[in-house]
């Protein structure tokens, strides 16, 4: 078995696959929709694993992965790299893809271009974009062209500028008929499923019952239809407060933390590697060396 072989080699097997259908079935049936953003070989196979529905390879890898300040610069390059790695571990999981900012917002023509892409080289099977009545068209061209589109409303990081900051959505009744009518005008246009995030749970749950595609919430309460989470506020990876939806399942950074300082210790105690540890020249060699006095100089 060759080295990629064994890495490939799974004792699990997958789980059926979930496709849209399943979602909107989960709806009718009111079984909740897991989801949770991945953006690498590894984690990806532990979610899809795990039996997460939908992974998201979401921009937010701009700030959990790569450093960024928010989601911004992230880039139609990037993203693919990400969804790459992403797609070669996912077996049975909905994969979708975040559009990042720049890349459907210059003409309708340029967002098909970034889409196909997506689709194509990324092998995502749905694709997300931030906005409500203002993506309308756009969700209705990339449905015909065969590209499945969830779209995502309320706080909407790419907006970060406009809203003034990260902000809760929705908190006058003015605002939640704009949010109603975003929602009403995505499904209307094909969307096949609504990231609903930072807005009220009234707010959520009024929009989930007057949908019939399925609403998954973040920091919009538990009266989704489903709940999406980022994988690093999962696991305290963040290097920041969590924001009062993160719900932390895990503290990876303690236990990386520890076994850093661990590693680093026994390296600078000579206690790591041990013998048992190491390869060794086949007996013969060794002493056809030794006999020659090559290896005197040396420890082994
Ligand atoms: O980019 C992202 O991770 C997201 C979700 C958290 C909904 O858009």
């Amino acid at each position: 078995m060759s080295l990629t072989q064994l890495r490939d080699a799974r004792s699990i097997p997958p789980a059926p696959k979930i496709t849209i259908q399943t979602l909107l079935d989960r709806k009718c049936k009111g079984e909740p929709i897991t989801a949770l953003t991945a953006y690498d070989y590894p984690t990806a196979r532990l979610v899809d694993e795990a039996g997460i529905d939908v992974i998201l390879v979401g921009d937010s890898l701009g700030m959990a992965v790569l450093g960024y300040p928010d989601t911004l610069p992230v880039t139609v390059e990037e993203m693919l790299h990400h969804t790459r790695a992403v797609r070669r571990a996912v077996r049975s999981a909905l994969l979708v893809i975040d559009m990042p900012y720049g890349s459907y917002h210059i003409s309708e023509e340029e967002a098909m271009r970034h889409a196909v892409r997506f689709m194509k080289e990324g092998g995502a099977e749905a694709v997300k974009v931030e906005g409500g009545t203002n993506r309308a068209a756009l969700v209705d061209r990339l449905t015909r062209a065969e590209i499945p589109v969830v779209g995502h409303i309320g706080l909407t990081p790419q907006s970060l500028h406009r809203m003034s900051g990260y902000r809760v959505q929705g908190r006058s009744s003015a605002a939640v008929e704009l949010l109603r009518a975003d929602a009403v005008a995505l499904e209307a246009a094909g969307a096949v499923a609504i990231v609903l995030e930072g807005v009220p749970r009234e707010v959520a749950a009024m929009i989930t019952h007057e949908l019939s595609i399925p609403t998954i919430g973040i920091g919009a309460g538990p009266d989704c239809d489903g709940q999406i989470l980022v994988f690093h506020d999962l696991f305290n990876l963040t290097f920041s407060a969590g924001a009062k939806f993160v719900r932390r399942f895990g503290d990876a950074a303690e236990l990386f933390r520890e076994g850093i300082a661990h590693y680093r210790d026994e390296v600078a105690a000579h206690a790591f590697p041990n013998d048992a540890e190491s390869y060794h020249l086949p007996p013969g060699v060794r002493e056809e060396m030794q006999v020659a006095g090559e290896l005197e100089t040396y420890k082994a």
